[in-house]
């Protein structure tokens, strides 16, 4: 069964009016503007055509239409004005805000959050299967709770293209006393579980493909960083494949990984990862598990980081406050200050490379720096050591082995199920040896202490 994306917001060249909200009592990485003006690029992005534009600070939202009322009456005049077709809230939508909202508009137009804009992206961006069925799940768990009335063309949007669970469902499985609104709850529902058990058997296959990549050891380094900083390109230019590039937000929804040769010999892994982006709504965070899952198991990350944008250092911090949440914090880090080609003056680079620790200001675009990029990460991978104090259970014995081929062991203390193992490791073991930094909790106390056992074969 190969599902059909529907079309989530389908509005092609449609004329949509924006509105930005700043609440205080919740602070944002950038300012309510440049919030705005990154929703514009989106909304040029989903081939809208933007019309007109309004914005409102509150100390809080107002419990029916988020913004005032006198906001809502300003904003009603402003639509008629300019004909819009969709008015998009730079904040997500709570259903109820959606509703109130759209009935205070006279329903005449519709109204979207910046989380339906991702989606739609999204939606157009998705190629692989497990893309295409990721985007088609975070939509219905978006759309579900913001089910109307006026949405009972569900047969239509799900149908088709034996995008169906089954033949039943839908219209036609109406029973009696049932209204429209129940019927596609129920379908929508069901397509989420069948969507989920997809995906699920996706990833079971994706996950047995880690662990062969895991095995043979050859280290894995993700390129992660905001939307547009350059991931696709700085791939392409690492690794000579025909990545897509555009100059679109979210070009790359799926991972791609390209086997590159660094200068001195040694073979890594790179994979392009999905753009980050501020207000990522945490559905879609969730639903892009996957993604995220190959940035928390990589060896090493490349913060790709497009200097040139007005609020680079704000999309830096987005980018360093996602990987932390999402469990990827304590993987070694290597800025690339990107599109230094498009610096007006060159002394600009000293100072970026003062200011972001551990970075290689590189052009992408024209390949300048990018050997400098290589020889750095080389050396942090095989030449860098750090000092690391790991517990590992001994059912964890290639580990244990790993450490002892590949690492500088200083001390070995045996305990009740595991050992306690201190030494030096290369920057390539420090994500994989990370989660066993933790103490293992026993009642037993050490049983015995080794000077080192170096069975390294080196
Ligand atoms: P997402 O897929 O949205 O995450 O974007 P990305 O980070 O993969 O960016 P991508 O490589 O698609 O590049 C975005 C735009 O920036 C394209 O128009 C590229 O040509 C341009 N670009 C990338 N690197 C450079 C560079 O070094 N210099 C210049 N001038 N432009 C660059």
């Amino acid at each position: 069964m190969s599902p059909k994306i529907p079309e989530p917001t389908g509005f092609p060249r449609e004329r949509a009016f924006l509105v930005g909200v700043e609440i205080r009592s919740e602070p944002s990485p950038l300012s309510m503007e440049d919030s705005l003006a990154e929703l514009r690029l989106l909304a040029q992005t989903a081939d809208l055509e933007v019309v007109g534009e309004a914005y409102q600070r509150l100390d809080r939202p107002h419990p029916d239409t988020l913004i005032g009322k006198g906001k809502v009456e300003e904003i009603k005049v402003l639509l008629e004005e300019t004909a819009a077709d969709v008015v998009i809230f730079d904040t997500e939508l709570s259903p109820r805000h959606q509703r109130e909202l759209e009935e205070q508009f006279g329903n005449q137009v519709r109204v979207l959050d910046r989380t339906a804009l991702i989606l739609d992206i999204f939606a157009r961006h998705a190629h692989t299967r497990e893309g295409i069925l990721q985007v088609e799940l975070a939509f219905y768990e978006y759309r579900l709770p913001r089910l109307t009335r006026a949405w009972t063309n569900l047969a239509q949007q799900t149908g088709g293209g034996g995008g169906r669970t089954g033949s039943q469902g839908g219209v036609g499985l109406r029973g009696p006393g049932e209204t429209q609104l129940e019927v596609d709850r129920r379908e929508i529902r069901r397509r989420i579980a069948f969507l989920k058990r997809e995906l699920e058997k996706v990833r079971a296959h994706r996950q047995r493909y880690r662990q062969q990549r895991r095995k043979s050891q050859v280290p894995v380094i993700s390129l992660v960083g905001y939307t547009n900083a350059g991931k696709s390109t700085l791939l392409n230019r690492l690794a000579r494949a025909q990545v897509y590039v555009a100059d679109q937000l979210f070009a790359t929804l799926d991972p791609t990984t390209r086997r590159v040769e660094l200068p001195g010999g040694h073979i890594v892994l790179f994979t392009d990862t999905v753009g980050f982006i501020q207000k990522l709504p945490t559905q879609l965070v969730a639903a892009f598990r996957a993604t995220l899952e190959e940035i928390t198991e990589s060896d090493l990350l490349v913060h790709v980081l497009d200097v040139t944008h007005p609020n680079a250092v704000e999309q830096w911090k987005v980018v360093q406050q996602t990987l932390e949440e999402i469990g990827a914090g304590a993987i070694p880090v290597i800025t690339a200050l990107n599109k230094i080609d498009r610096l007006p003056n060159p002394s600009a680079i000293q100072a970026l490379s003062e200011t972001f620790l551990h970075s290689v200001p590189i052009s992408a675009l024209t390949g300048e720096g990018i050997p400098e990029l290589l020889r750095v990460i080389e050396t942090a991978l095989f030449e860098d050591y750090s000092p690391m104090t790991v517990h590992i259970p001994y059912t964890e014995g290639h580990m244990i082995s790993l450490f002892h081929e590949h690492g500088k062991v200083e001390r070995v203390t045996h305990h009740d199920g595991y050992v306690t193992i201190r030494g030096l490791l290369p920057g390539r073991l420090i994500a994989r040896f990370q989660p066993f930094t933790r103490r293992i909790k026993t009642v037993t106390q050490p049983d015995n202490v080794h000077e080192p056992v170096d069975l390294s074969d080196s």
